[in-house]
């Protein structure tokens, strides 16, 4: 790999990626800011793409065709959906999938895409296997599952959403950018994973726990990501 685009959703979920690397040279497209430099021996292009699945699309299709990336990491936090994660746990994405997407008039399953073949994309297992070294390493103390990242255009916060998002779509958590990332390496055939430390539990405490505890998981899931660069 050449050049790595490590991605986040909010300033918090970026911060000591931008405070550790070096060489750092900003450049704007589409009111997004790249930071590009080196980190561990790796090139890498940083950038905050805002929230929700249209900035985080419109953002990996400018880091692969302007930056060249040859993978992109998504570092940030997530609502958890399974039962055995609690807050600061890490989820590291076997896929993505869309949850809010519907076509069920048509005969559609909710969360699939019609006419299209793929729905659910598979994260790169390369990854996947460098995310499950760094977290037995680094979450000791602290749990890590591989699981499907649920993604749509809503902060999650709603008990009964959370079961349906768990027995309908098999979902580990759920966020709101990370299959917008995948949808697109997929379209452009670029490999991705993406790691998410739990702020919250997308329940009726969720903006309470989201306020208090997103710089702490931010701040997991930047351990991580700063651990599979080191074993790169
Ligand atoms: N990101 C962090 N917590 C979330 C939630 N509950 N819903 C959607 N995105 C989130």
């Amino acid at each position: 790999i050449k050049t790595i685009g490590l991605m986040g959703a909010m300033d918090e979920e970026i911060a000591l990626l931008l405070q550790v690397m070096e060489g750092n040279e900003e450049i704007k497209h589409a009111g997004v800011s790249f930071v590009t430099g080196t980190l561990h021996n790796s090139k890498v292009v940083v950038c905050r793409s805002g929230v929700g699945k249209v900035n985080a699309a419109a953002t990996t299709q400018i880091l692969i065709d302007r930056f060249n990336v040859d993978a992109i990491w998504f570092t940030g936090v997530a609502g958890a959906v399974h039962p055995d994660l609690n807050i600061g746990d890490i989820v590291i994405s076997s896929s993505c999938q869309q949850h809010d997407i519907d076509a069920s008039p048509l005969g559609y399953e909710k969360g699939v895409i019609p006419y299209q073949e793929v729905s659910d994309y598979p994260a790169d297992p390369r990854f996947v296997a460098l995310a499950q070294e760094a977290c037995a390493l680094k979450c000791s103390d602290h749990h890590y599952i591989v699981g499907k990242v649920l993604s749509g255009d809503q902060f999650v916060a709603d008990y009964h959403y959370v079961a349906l998002l768990r027995e309908t779509m098999n979902g580990a958590c759920v966020e709101m950018e990370g299959a917008a990332v995948a949808q697109v390496c997929y379209m452009n055939q670029i490999p991705y994973v993406v790691l998410r430390s739990m702020s919250d539990k997308a329940d009726g405490t969720a903006d309470v726990n989201f306020a208090e505890f997103t710089v702490m998981a931010s701040n997991r899931s930047y351990q991580i990501i700063n651990e599979m660069l080191e074993r790169l």
